[in-house]
């Protein structure tokens, strides 16, 4: 049973880990996204459109929130949102969508974008 102890305490710091990374990646959505954008589909509305559900959505697909000309524009001709898309956006919104409304600058931390997005899917 020698093997046990760093065996044991290696488990403890996986088992550690995972709700750990969680609560920091929904404290950095809540941080830098949640003031505007609600992620239960029956949350009052927010400033920004509802994400619930939004890994695999079309482009502004929120039917309460009255987009921008731009993203309407966007509406059924830009792909769906997935990780990739997803992570590009938050990297530069404005530049995948000149006149974007959003109002909230990119992430530039690419760590802190892929928490984000790895959230935002884990939420489908
Ligand atoms: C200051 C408020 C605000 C913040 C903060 C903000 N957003 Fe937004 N976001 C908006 C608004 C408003 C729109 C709609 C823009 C438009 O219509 O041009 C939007 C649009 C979006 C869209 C497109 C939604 C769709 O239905 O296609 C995504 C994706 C998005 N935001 C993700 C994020 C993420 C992720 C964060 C955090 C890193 C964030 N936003 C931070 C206000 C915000």
């Amino acid at each position: 049973m020698k093997a046990a102890a760093p065996a044991l305490a290696l488990f403890l710091i996986l088992a550690g880990h995972g709700p750990a990374a969680a609560a920091d990646a929904a404290s950095l959505y809540a941080a830098r996204c949640g003031t505007c954008h609600a992620l239960d589909p029956a949350a009052p509305e927010k400033p920004g459109p509802n994400l619930a559900g939004l890994v695999g959505r079309p482009v502004a697909a929120d039917p309460r929130f009255d987009y921008s000309p731009a993203l309407r524009a966007a509406r059924g001709k830009a792909p769906a949102w997935n990780e990739t898309r997803l992570a590009e956006f938050l990297a530069d919104p404005e530049e995948m969508f000149p006149g974007l409304w959003m109002g909230a600058n990119g992430m530039r931390d690419p760590g802190e974008r892929a928490e984000i997005v790895k959230f935002l899917a884990g939420r489908r």
